[in-house]
């Protein structure tokens, strides 16, 4: 059985004890974050834990432990499961509170952080089937840019790609264009050009996003942060998606349309393995 990490303590799964009354539970109150750890590190671990602190601040939840202390427990949940390469999950709640949605009286917040091993072989050549949801992006919505547990859109459009053999959903804004996968961003290339939708656009400021824009750039590649009409992405010279538990993966069919394979993917892709491995060994 694993070892979660629980308010402030280390404790096998069957023992973890969250209250009905969580507001976590009840209405996806919280903000998580979801990190690849490898060699037993936790990989890009500072953007991960400003991503979270932002989302906690926007809903107005404290978190109960400092980053320090935090870092310590995943070495800790490391060792406790033995699982030196896998996915860890932070998610902060604002723990129980009276009833309705108002957040007044609630609390003190709900901390827990699993650790699994990794959900298949995430290597270099890791090729997706995508299908676009029949559910839309509503509008600009400024929750967009944290990973809240409120994550009901994303669950439905996942739900109804694998129905019909899809890997992955790919979210359309009410006027058209694309904004992101259910659970990661997607790039795609144009005259050599990467695009690839933000916040702006709607979509989640993605780690392994932040960190292949960061990369392209660095190799005077041109990046657009812009979104573009379904049928257009179609047409590029490639498209791929990027997500902390799978890093790279590359589009091969989307809506059973073949896709083109895009020669600078393989470049990219080894880069990033080099860097997880780097952080591997890193101190
Ligand atoms: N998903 N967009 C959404 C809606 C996501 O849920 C995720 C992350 C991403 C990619 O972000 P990052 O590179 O920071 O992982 C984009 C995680 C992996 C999850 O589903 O748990």
């Amino acid at each position: 059985m694993s070892t979660v990490f629980w308010n402030g303590r280390l404790v096998p799964l069957d023992q973890v004890r969250v209250s009905v009354l969580d507001r976590g539970f009840l209405y996806g109150d919280g903000v998580f974050e979801t990190v690849r750890v490898v060699g037993g590190r936790p990989f890009l671990w500072t953007q991960h834990m400003r991503r979270w602190r932002a989302g906690a601040e926007f809903l107005g939840i404290e978190p109960p432990m400092t980053e320090e202390a935090l870092t310590t427990a995943v070495g800790q949940l490391v060792r406790a499961n033995g699982i030196q390469d896998g996915v860890l999950r932070l998610t902060l709640s604002r723990g129980p509170g009276p009833r309705g949605y108002s957040p007044r009286g609630a609390g003190p917040p709900t901390l827990v952080m699993t650790l699994d091993p990794l959900p298949g072989q995430t290597g270099p050549t890791v090729q997706w089937r995508v299908r676009t949801s029949k559910l839309r992006i509503p509008g600009p919505d400024p929750l967009c840019r944290f990973k809240t547990c409120n994550r009901l859109l994303q669950i439905l459009a996942r739900a109804e790609a694998e129905a019909t053999g899809g890997n992955e959903a790919m979210l359309v804004a009410c006027d058209g264009h694309v904004i992101e996968g259910s659970s990661s961003n997607v790039f795609w290339v144009r005259s050599g050009t990467l695009y690839s939708p933000g916040p702006e656009q709607g979509a989640l400021p993605g780690i392994t996003r932040a960190w292949v824009m960061a990369w392209a750039r660095a190799w005077n590649w041109p990046v657009v942060e812009a979104s573009a009409p379904v049928e257009e992405v179609w047409e590029a010279e490639g498209v791929f998606l990027t997500l902390s538990t799978w890093g790279i993966v590359e589009v091969t069919h989307w809506d059973d349309r073949p896709l083109q394979s895009w020669p600078g993917l393989t470049a990219l892709r080894r880069a990033y393995q080099e860097a997880l491995q780097a952080a591997a060994h890193a101190g």
